[in-house]
Parts: structure tokens; C-alpha cells; sequence
């Protein structure tokens, strides 16, 4: 069975619980100290001057709380909010639109900006520089340009791919928030929060055990405790206690580290195939059948965070850690061996 449990990926049935699960205000959310004391203090100042936020660019992968910290900016700033995407704004003229819409101190999110139209982008320069819209009206000798005036709103942009920014667009950020893997600390805070909006009883040492499973990912946290208060409720007495919880783990198959199928295949191919590495992650991708994109987004990080693999100028390399996991035992290099016995025999 592929087990595609834990993709940190939004999936139809998380729709139902992300929304109501979601924290409204800075002070709910947790974990991301960094990030949170940033937007903190900017927020706080640009509230006192009477100014909108500064644009602000959230980058790292999916379901961290990008589009969660979206939607708290804009109630903190007392604005409107509105989403779109980069791939569904096809043509300056909507982007145009969008921004004439807007009222001052209103957010504009925009999800996989990196994945903006050239055409597209250059009408943001102007709009997150001067709040100004630069149309041309006409055509050939007589085109002339006209600048209209936008009002004071604050851009969000989401990426899981930081590195695919053009600099001018990177640049007119003025707030950079990575976001990084979440402690099991801070999971099992969001899974207790989460429990509470539920109305289901957690023992504290189970909310620790879905928190170790859950990749460092709100949305698994909360997708994993949405499955789990399902078993224990047929299964149990509808608290979820240890040994339920562990019993759930088991039968979904999940992973004390978090690890899908993707991840096995992975440090499978990476141990089994090319001798621990290096191994390019293009022909690593190619190997085990999946996008290059995905690999690199979704995947590549957690394993990268959590020590399981190194990345060398030469490819991606597993660890110790990563043999431990699977149990084996790295090969000796045969050549290394061969040289000592020559040498000895010498
Ligand atoms: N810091 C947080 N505290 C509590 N819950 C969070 C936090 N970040 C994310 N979540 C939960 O995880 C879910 C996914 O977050 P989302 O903002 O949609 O991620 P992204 O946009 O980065 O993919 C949200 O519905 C929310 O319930
Ligand atoms: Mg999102």
C-alpha cells in the first residue's frame, strides 16, 4: 500500500478541519519564534505610524503556516484579505484588476509567487514600490503611459521555492520570513490546541508520540490527530490515550520519523542503488520515478533537516542515521580494502 499519509501537501480532507483549526491571531500561533517576533514588531510599527505593513515574503515547504500567517496578518492589520496564486494570474490585465480592487491596508496573497508571468511581475515593481499601476493607453506613436495611484496594501507572497525568485521581485520584499520544521515540542502544543477545538481528551505522552510523527508539518499534526481520535473512538473509549494512539500509528503505518513512502524510496535508492552516494537528485529523482520538483520541495528538506541525508557538491549522500534506520550496514569501499591487504602483505 503506498502510504502518501503524511504529505505535507494540502489533501481534499484536510480542507474540512484546516479552517476551523487554524490560529486567528499572532499570540495562537505557534512555534516559528523567529518569524513571529519579526512580524510582531513590524506589525506594531506600522500600525503606529499609520502605514501599511511592508510587503512580506514567506518562504519554506508545504504546510508550515504560510498561508495561515497570511490570513493573521491581515486581521492583525485590520484589512482585507485577498488570495490568489501566481499560476492563476495568466495576464497583466488581471493582476490590473486585483489591484485596483483593493483598499488601504488590505493584504494581497499571493501563493507560488515564483510561479508569476514575466508580464505579470513587472506590473508588481511599480504597485509594491510607489503603489502605483503604470497602464499604457493606445497604440505605436501615439501609446502614451499613465500612472494611476493604488492604495497603501501589503503584498504576501508564499513560496516553496525561494530560489526561483527573480531578484527585483525578491528584492521589493521587505520582510523575509523563512519558515523552518517545527520542534515535537511545538507539534504537540499544536496537537493538544487542536484536540481542544475538537472536543477530544489527549493524554499527554500520545500527543508527544502523533508529534514525532508528523515531519516537523502542522498539517500532518493535525491530519494524524484527525485519524487517530477516529480509531480511538470505534476502537477505544474515544480518549486518546498511549497505547491507542500507538496502535493507530501501527495500523496507518506511519513512521516514527515521519517517513512515507517517497522518503523510503529515497534512502532505499540512495543506500541500496549508489552505495550511499553522492548521487545527483536529478538522476535520483529519475530513479525512483518521481518529479524533480516534488522531490526537491517536499521531500529533500525534511530529510536534509533531520540528518538523514547530506547534500556535497557531488550529489545527495545518506548518513549513519539513515543506515541505523533501515538497519543496514554501509558497504565497505572493496577498493580501500583490497589496497590494505596489499599493503600489509607488502
Ligand atoms: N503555527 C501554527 N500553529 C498552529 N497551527 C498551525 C500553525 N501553522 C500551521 N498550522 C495548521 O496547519 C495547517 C496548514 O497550514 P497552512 O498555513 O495551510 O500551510 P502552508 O500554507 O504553509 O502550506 C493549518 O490549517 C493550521 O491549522
Ligand atoms: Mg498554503
Amino acid at each position: 500500500m503506498e502510504n502518501r499519509f503524511v504529505t505535507p501537501l494540502n489533501i481534499k480532507e484536510d480542507n474540512e478541519i484546516e479552517f476551523s483549526l487554524r490560529p486567528r491571531k499572532l499570540k495562537e500561533y505557534i512555534g516559528q519564534r523567529r518569524v513571529k517576533e519579526k512580524l510582531d514588531i513590524f506589525i506594531k510599527a506600522a500600525q503606529g505610524r499609520e502605514e501599511a505593513l511592508d510587503h512580506v515574503l514567506l518562504h519554506g515547504p508545504p504546510g508550515l503556516g504560510k498561508t495561515t500567517l497570511a490570513n493573521i496578518i491581515a486581521e492583525e492589520m485590520g484589512g482585507n484579505l485577498k488570495i490568489t496564486s501566481g499560476p492563476a494570474i495568466e495576464r497583466a490585465g488581471d493582476l490590473a484588476a486585483i489591484l485596483t480592487s483593493l483598499n488601504d491596508y488590505d493584504v494581497l496573497f499571493i501563493d507560488e509567487i515564483h510561479r508569476l508571468n514575466r508580464s505579470v511581475e513587472e506590473i508588481l515593481y511599480p504597485a509594491m514600490e510607489d503603489y502605483a499601476l503604470d497602464i499604457v493607453i493606445g497604440k505605436g506613436a501615439s501609446a502614451k503611459s499613465i500612472r494611476l495611484d493604488l492604495p497603501q496594501f501589503t503584498l504576501i507572497g508564499a513560496t516553496t521555492r525561494v530560489g526561483m525568485l527573480t531578484s527585483p521581485l525578491r528584492d521589493r520584499f521587505g520582510v523575509l520570513c523563512p519558515m523552518e520544521f517545527y520542534e515535537e515540542e511545538e507539534l504537540k502544543e499544536i496537537i493538544i490546541r487542536s484536540a481542544g477545538i475538537l472536543n477530544v481528551k489527549i493524554e499527554d505522552n500520545a500527543a508527544f508520540e502523533l508529534a514525532r510523527s508528523s515531519r516537523g508539518t502542522p498539517r500532518i499534526a493535525n491530519r494524524i490527530l484527525k485519524r487517530v481520535r477516529d480509531y480511538c473512538q470505534v476502537k477505544g473509549n474515544g480518549i486518546i490515550d498511549y497505547t491507542s494512539s500507538m496502535e493507530a500509528l501501527e495500523l496507518f503505518e506511519i513512521d516514527k520519523e515521519g517517513f512515507d513512502s517517497i522518503d523510503n524510496k529515497i534512502l532505499n535508492a540512495i543506500i541500496d542503488n549508489f552505495d550511499g552516494g553522492p548521487v545527483g537528485v536529478e538522476t535520483l529523482a529519475y530513479f525512483i520515478g518521481e518529479e524533480l520538483d516534488t522531490i526537491q520541495d517536499v521531500y529533500e528538506p525534511y530529510l536534509l533537516q533531520k540528518g538523514f541525508i547530506i547534500r556535497t557538491p557531488r550529489g545527495r549522500t545518506a548518513t549513519d542515521k539513515a543506515y541505523k534506520h533501515f538497519n543496514k550496514k554501509r558497504k565497505v569501499n572493496t577498493e580501500i580494502e583490497q589496497c590494505s591487504i596489499d599493503i600489509k602483505e607488502w
